[in-house]
């Protein structure tokens, strides 16, 4: 039984169909929220989600979006306002990898994931933030009028060869997060980050699903094991929470210890 509720509130996962927005919703829906379910592939995936929430009792609605197309990302909120009236949590949560060496990434490899990971951030809380301030703050509900929390990395940090535009759009999440949440702190809104490390998804299979694979990822990772989607899920519904009100501007990082420098524990 969790020490917060979220019971009442709308929330709204980008990318949360599959991977570590999937596990955000559930975890969203369990306090008690009325969650949005953003997705890009299949409605029938997206379903998926929405009838596990069910199934469990919550409360769940899939919109299809590109999070990175201004029109897409207006015609969302406003099918989310007329379903469910308002919004008090945006989880910008939808990004991708096109990973490529340096010298031969192509424009279009750049641009993919700057325009989904980063762009597709501001469209979003854009919106989301134009709702918080029109509502402001909801007795009773939150002591807050809106929360953005923006999925980042590891890689806002952690440079990455091989993944210069992925490393990039992280850098520039923090950044972004950063300045809304100075900018919109006055008008009660709180923004975070959440930075995960190696977490168990689809994106990352490579790297953890073959025992030499997984071998060679944990001596990056001092906790010693990968991270699962109930770990940022559980994170992210408590960041929403008033548990966490005087939380904002920062990016929480849930890594196992990856943003530790591991390789200095017994060098240097
Ligand atoms: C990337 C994963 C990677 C992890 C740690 C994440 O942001 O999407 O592919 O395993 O960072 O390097």
């Amino acid at each position: 039984m969790n020490s917060y509720s979220l019971q009442g509130q709308i929330a709204l996962v980008t990318g949360g169909d599959s991977g570590i927005g999937k596990g955000v919703a559930l975890e969203l829906a369990k306090a008690g929220a009325k969650v949005v379910i953003n997705h890009v592939d299949a409605h029938e995936v997206a379903q998926l989600t929405v009838d596990e929430i069910k199934t469990a009792g919550g409360e769940a609605y899939a919109i299809h979006a590109d999070v990175s197309k201004e029109d897409e990302v207006k015609a969302m909120f406003a099918e989310m306002f007329q379903q469910y009236g308002t919004i008090d949590i945006l989880v910008n949560n939808a990004g991708l990898q096109r990973d490529s060496k340096f010298v031969d990434m192509t424009l279009e490899q750049w641009n993919t994931v700057i325009s989904i990971n980063l762009t597709g951030q501001f469209l979003c809380a854009r919106e989301a933030a134009k709702e918080f301030i029109r509502r402001g703050v909801v007795e009773g509900r939150s002591k807050a009028a809106g929360k953005i929390i923006c999925m980042s990395s590891v890689h806002e940090v952690i440079p990455w060869g091989g993944h210069v535009n992925y490393a990039a759009s992280k850098g520039g999440v923090m950044m972004l997060m950063k300045s809304m949440a100075q900018e919109l702190a006055p008008q009660k809104i709180r923004v975070v980050s959440i930075g995960p490390g190696a977490i168990e998804t689809h994106i990352n299979q490579a790297a953890w699903s073959t025992p030499e694979a997984l071998q060679k990822l944990l001596t990056l990772i001092p906790y010693n094991r990968p991270g699962v989607t109930e770990d940022i899920g559980k994170l992210a519904a408590w960041l929403a929470s008033d548990e966490a009100d005087y939380i904002t501007g920062t990016t929480i990082f849930m890594d196992g210890g990856m943003t530790l420098y591991p390789g200095f524990a017994d060098n240097g």
